[in-house]
């Protein structure tokens, strides 16, 4: 939202940005900011992509210098490629067809990873451990254990009927009914994140970002589709957020005071129009416990981080979040580019000038972060040429795939 109260503006793509005045509206972009412990010089972080480049769990070779590159390059903070968490059902194949994903337990992981965070300092930047749980997302007999039952609340992926880009073979493997986790499985899972936060902090990670969004596991406690649960883990939209609770618990406990970033989504992989809350009150309910819990900042993942979250007010799901608990808040979605990200995986989209939409909002407090991802890919030097004005990149659908070779 706007100081006006007007619906955030989104300029068209193009003509201007080779004019100096595009710099001076981007002002609020390149303030610093101090998130806990945490002085970030300037606004932009790098949202968290997966890369597919680990074998057995251990990131490429190349994967220090990538991030490294953006580090230089003026990215105020760097959250990492989802990894996996110390639990055997944690990663397996996902709906795209992601394979190849990092941990951060067992030592050649941890080495490779206490390397790439120290490639990050060495280039003046800071990094962010994403710590991601597949759940339901996760391809039955897929992954490092084949053998292990995905993790599911109620035994289920979710709705078969849903808008989602995943093929036909994996939605055949996925649509059986498996069954519910059980108490300790949900102990395991908690303890799992735990472990991998210590793992994480001992690394010299500069804090720790939970995955609670996409339909992954701590999204599918939030979610009625895959919560049928009608024990202290399901039922109320209160109750659905206890796992989440749970696991931030923990992760806060072995994080040294290491501050705690927390994603989350009305979208799902399992169907992109899904909506966990459909009003500011909803939303409150599901955000004050994880903010009691120990958020230090919330992540609100959406596909076009301009847009109103809910009728009758252009507040954004950003913004939302901030004004209800008050918290740091961080928007993501379609900065850099005329299409949101699943339009990219259909097509090339052309570069668009509205990072300074994303400026405005932060000037007017709507929100104080915002995520750039597909622009980060396309160009390691995306930031300084967002500051000098200079010509932003198009995005290519093979850059998806293209970037795992010339990281
Ligand atoms: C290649 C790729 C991999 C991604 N992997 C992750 C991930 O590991 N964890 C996550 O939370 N989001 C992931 N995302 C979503 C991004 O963090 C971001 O929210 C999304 O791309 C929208 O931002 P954009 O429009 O600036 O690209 C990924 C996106 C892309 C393009």
């Amino acid at each position: 939202m706007t100081a006006t109260g007007k619906p955030l503006p989104l300029a068209p793509h193009g003509p201007d940005f080779g004019n100096p005045l595009a710099s001076s509206q981007l002002i609020p972009l390149f303030s610093p900011f101090k998130l806990g412990p945490v002085m970030l010089p300037n606004r932009i972080v790098m949202a968290p992509m997966t890369r597919c480049t680990a074998t057995e769990g251990v990131p490429g070779e190349g994967v220090a210098n990538y991030y490294r590159r953006r580090a230089e390059n003026g990215v105020g903070l760097i959250i990492s490629e989802g990894i996996g968490v110390d639990h055997a059902a944690a990663l397996g194949t996902g709906t795209l067809g992601e394979t190849n994903l990092p941990v951060l337990h067992g030592a050649r992981a941890f080495t490779r990873w206490k390397e790439i965070v120290d490639q990050v300092h060495a280039g003046g930047g800071r990094i962010f451990a994403q710590l991601w749980h597949q759940g339901p997302v996760r391809m039955p007999g897929t992954g490092p254990h084949p053998d292990a039952l995905s993790c599911r609340p109620s035994g289920r992926w979710g709705p078969l009927c849903g808008n989602t880009s995943a093929s036909a073979q994996y939605l055949a493997a996925v649509r059986v009914q498996t069954p519910p986790m059980t108490e300790s499985d949900i102990a395991d899972v908690i303890a799992a994140y735990g472990r991998t936060a210590a793992n994480a902090r001992s690394a010299g990670f500069d804090g720790l970002a939970i995955h609670g969004a996409h339909g992954y596991l701590i999204d599918s406690f939030f979610w009625a589709a895959t919560n049928a649960r009608n024990d202290a883990w399901g039922g109320s939209l209160r109750a659905r957020t206890r796992f989440a609770c749970e696991v931030i618990k923990e992760v806060r406990r072995v994080g040294g005071g290491l501050p705690i970033a927390f994603r989350f989504s009305q979208w799902k992989l399992q169907n992109y129009e899904a909506r966990l809350v459909d009003s500011p009150t909803s939303l409150e309910a599901l955000l004050c416990p994880l903010a009691e819990a120990g958020v230090d900042l919330f992540d609100a993942s959406t596909r076009q981080f301009h847009l109103p979250a809910f009728t009758g007010s252009v507040r954004t799901l950003a913004g939302w979040a901030k004004h209800l608990t008050g918290i740091a808040t961080m928007a993501v979605g379609g900065v850099g580019f005329s299409h949101e990200l699943k339009e990219s995986f259909a097509g090339d989209v052309l570069a668009a000038d509205n990072a300074k939409v994303a400026a405005q909002a932060i000037e007017c407090g709507e929100f104080d972060l915002i995520g750039i991802g597909r622009a980060l890919l396309a160009d390691p030097a995306w930031v300084g040429k967002l500051r000098t004005g200079a010509l932003l990149p198009n995005f290519r659908t093979s850059m998806f795939t293209e970037a795992n070779q010339d990281l």
